[in-house]
């Protein structure tokens, strides 16, 4: 595992320095994914079993931002040729750092480097923060699905990204040249 980047928190008036790192997380990490479930989706959080089924499965990979020991957003793709950004959660306190940004890097190189293609989500259609944060990294919407979502309803779009150019070059990281090889993404 390569060393984490350190980032300077600004605290009371004093710079500090705290190491970040990207790391992949399984179950033993549950409880604190859970927290971060039921903190940022609310209602519509995973359940437990849905959480440790996500993390068991073959074709998932689920990384987190630790601050310290604490797990501050964590993510997660499933699929081998084509597949699907599963979810991505940064806690409140530790958003508009660039942390989504690099988790959300850090996934989609990883799935191009384990083979797949191309990449799909859903957001909801509200959710203007997420949508800008994915298409700046290169998704574009293929679809509305109405009454997609619940607690509470509403629609949700369908984006893409095509991860492979043909030449091993990660189409997001292609705009992105800063972000850094696997495991040692930037985190500003
Ligand atoms: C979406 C989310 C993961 C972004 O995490 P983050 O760490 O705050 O994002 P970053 O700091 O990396 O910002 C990345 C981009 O997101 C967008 N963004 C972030 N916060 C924003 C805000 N308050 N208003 C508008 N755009 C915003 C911007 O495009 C930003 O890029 P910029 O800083 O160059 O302008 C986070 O807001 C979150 O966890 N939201 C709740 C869960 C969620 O909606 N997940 C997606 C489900 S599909």
């Amino acid at each position: 595992m390569p060393r984490p980047p350190d980032l300077l928190v600004h605290e009371s008036n004093e710079y500090t320095t705290r190491a970040l790192s990207i790391e992949t997380v399984d179950s033993a990490e549950i409880d604190q994914i859970l927290q971060i479930e039921r903190e940022v989706f609310e209602a519509d959080a995973w359940s437990k079993k849905m959480v440790l089924e996500e993390l068991a499965s073959p074709w998932s990979d689920y990384c987190g931002i630790f601050d310290g020991s604490t797990l501050v957003a964590y993510g997660g793709v499933k699929g081998d040729i084509e597949g699907d950004l599963m979810t991505i959660a940064v806690i409140a306190s530790h958003r508009q750092r660039g942390l989504g940004r690099s988790l959300l890097r850090t996934l989609l190189e990883r799935a191009s480097s384990r083979g797949m293609k191309q990449i799909f989500l859903e957001v909801r259609a509200s959710n203007a923060v997420a949508r800008q944060l994915y298409e700046e990294e290169g998704f574009r919407t293929l679809a509305r699905v109405p009454n997609y979502y619940r607690n509470p309803t509403e629609d949700a779009l369908t984006m893409r990204l095509e991860l492979d150019t043909g030449n091993g070059v990660c189409q997001s990281l292609r705009t992105s040249p800063s972000a850094g090889e696997i495991g040692s993404v930037d985190i500003p």
